[in-house]
């Protein structure tokens, strides 16, 4: 057991070394994911409601109903992690904010919830 632990460490320490000597990256693609789909449906009435009010808050200043300053949410092609991710990580160059440590993963698969619900919902 120690034998395989010295191994593991032997084993880590250079890339950890390398690392080090890394530029710090602009966009830090390090998450790890709770869900990879949606853990929330049409059905949860309560977490639509929690990711309306989310939306209210952070998104709709620039998305509102059918879009102003960024696109309509609702008619995006994006779905699951690929929405995530342009949520978590924001678009460079755009006004799109990343939400990384401002909301957690569960608030963002909330409001993905609430913005593939029929209009209306909840
Ligand atoms: C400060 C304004 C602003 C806020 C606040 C904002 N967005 Fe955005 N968002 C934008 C803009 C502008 C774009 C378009 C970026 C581009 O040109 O690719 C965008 C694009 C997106 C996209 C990509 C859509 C697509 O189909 O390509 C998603 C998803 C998104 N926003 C989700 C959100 C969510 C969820 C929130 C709230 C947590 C949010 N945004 C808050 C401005 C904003």
């Amino acid at each position: 057991m120690a034998l395989v632990a010295g191994t593991v460490l032997l084993g880590a320490s250079p890339l950890a070394q390398a690392q080090g000597h890394q530029k710090p990256k602009a966009v830090i693609d390090d998450w790890v994911w709770q869900h990879t789909e949606n853990p929330y449906g049409p059905g949860d009435t309560d977490a639509l409601a929690e990711g309306r009010r989310l939306y209210r808050a952070t998104c709709y200043i620039c998305h509102a109903d059918t879009g102003s300053r960024g696109p309509n949410l609702r008619a995006s092609k994006l779905d699951g992690q690929a929405f995530l991710k342009v949520v978590i990580h924001g678009r460079k160059g755009t006004q799109m904010p990343a939400w990384k440590g401002k909301l957690t993963e569960d608030e963002m698969w909330k409001i993905l919830a609430f913005v593939k619900a029929p209009v209306g919902e909840p």
